[in-house]
């Protein structure tokens, strides 16, 4: 086969088995959104650059190095979504929505990132993405939180994640933290990497973050947010701290952590877990209260979370691995006038709302196989001798077990 018939570098197929924990994750996120009162809502994988490329910080390793841009056959730049955030706060400016705030948005879909590929990190993966657009106060904070967390716990994987927070404070103590990194920074400037003294000069913060092994010795001594941070800003996060203990949502204040997307105010957080390589992250967010006047809106609070729909499927088959195929019943027909009989059973227990496979035309030993290996729970064999009858023989796959009943009362065996 060519090369070309493979898939693409990062990317994969989601069928089989994945496809039900695909499926759950999505059904769980959505009956979340309505608990919580989000609605769906759904953007264009695709939007001109400046949409990304300004409000997600051109220092950050996402635009700097991690976008799919291209020029589109009228030669204007286009970016395929490297995230939600922004392309969400570009609807909610254009489609005249700043005024009709709280706006609550669920979204689910693919991204974009180049990155580098490995378990649990692709080129096109799956988010699903929370945001609440004109909410402020700590509490609105607690409640992305205990969203996110109420996701993981019904997923089943909360046990083996914890969630760390951090604050970057508001505007004004994020200015006054930025000069002090550029006095410190500065110092050193000769011994930091090539990436970091362009971020020394564009946006300093984004150093905390350097992957290179020279810059996260310089680090360790860096100043802390917490010595910058103004009443307000500290005010803001022992709230948020104080009311996740009210809901007993459990969590550890983490310093280091500053998020690879410039548009952060006051509470970032991270679901996080070591069961998943190095790859640990599984849901984070955080409040964004300067986004919507960069990208040209009004000043707008807002605060949100997304999550790697392929990360929590890989932590659900460690953690909650899902036997949905037991309620499956393989329904059999023996010969031509069984085969027809089959057909009409499993359409109607099918419309009753039974989950039903049937295959036809193929040997009988076959089909006894093919019942195995689906896992059915049931096998319901109509042949000669069971027409004869007017009754079904239903054999527990599982013990073997077989018995006879009449069709009327198949409801009353528990299928
Ligand atoms: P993010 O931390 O860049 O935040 O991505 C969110 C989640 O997407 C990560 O925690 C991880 O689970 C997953 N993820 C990221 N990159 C990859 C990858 N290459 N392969 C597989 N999964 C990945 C955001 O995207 C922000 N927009 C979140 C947000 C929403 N903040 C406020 N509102």
């Amino acid at each position: 086969m060519s090369s070309k018939m493979q898939p693409v570098r990062g990317t994969r197929d989601i069928f089989g088995d994945d496809s039900k924990y695909f499926e759950k994750v999505i059904n769980v996120a959505s009956d979340y959104a309505k608990r919580f009162n989000f609605q769906f809502a759904s953007t264009p994988i695709f939007e001109f650059s400046e949409v990304f490329h300004r409000t997600l910080g051109e220092t950050s390793d996402i635009i700097s190095k991690e976008t799919y841009t291209f020029a589109d056959r009228d030669d204007t730049s286009i970016t395929l979504r490297p995230e939600f955030t922004a392309g969400l706060v570009r609807a909610f400016i254009s489609n005249g929505l700043t005024q009709s705030t709280p706006v609550k948005w669920f979204s689910y879909g693919p991204i974009f990132r180049y990155e580098r590929p490995q378990k649990g990190r692709y080129r096109q993966f799956n988010q699903i993405n929370f945001e609440a657009l004109g909410v402020k106060g700590a509490l609105s904070d607690v409640e992305m939180i205990s969203l996110g967390n109420g996701i993981l716990k019904e997923l089943g994987i909360i046990k083996d994640i914890s969630l760390e927070l951090n604050t970057l404070g508001d505007a004004e103590s994020r200015k006054h933290y930025r000069e002090k990194l550029v006095q410190y920074f500065s110092r050193y400037e000769k011994d930091l990497s090539e990436d970091s003294k362009i971020r020394l000069i564009k946006n300093p913060l984004r150093i905390l973050d350097s992957k290179d092994e020279g810059d996260k010795k310089i680090v360790l001594d860096a100043p802390k947010i917490f010595d910058c941070l103004n009443d307000e800003s500290k005010k803001f996060f022992d709230d948020v701290q104080d009311n996740l203990e009210l809901l007993n949502i459990r969590f550890k204040v983490n310093p280091k952590i500053v998020r690879g997307l410039d548009y952060y105010t006051h509470t970032v957080f991270e679901f996080v877990t070591d069961k998943l390589g190095a790859q640990g992250t599984v849901l984070a967010g955080g409040r964004y209260d300067g986004l919507v006047e960069v990208m040209g809106g009004p000043a707008t609070p807002a605060v949100g979370f997304a999550s790697g729909v392929e990360r929590l499927m890989e932590l659900m088959k460690v953690d909650a691995p899902l036997f949905s195929k037991s309620g499956l019943v393989y329904v059999l027909g023996i010969g031509d006038e069984g085969e027809k009989a089959a057909a009409m059973l499993a359409h109607t227990m099918r419309e009753i709302g039974y989950i039903i496979e049937i295959d036809h035309g193929i040997k009988l030993a076959k089909k006894f196989q093919r019942a195995d290996k689906l896992g059915a729970k049931l096998a319901l064999i109509i042949g000669d001798e069971e027409l004869k009858k007017q009754k079904i023989k239903v054999k527990k796959l599982e013990t073997g077990e077989e018995d006879w009943v009449n069709i009327k009362s198949l409801s009353l065996i528990g299928i």
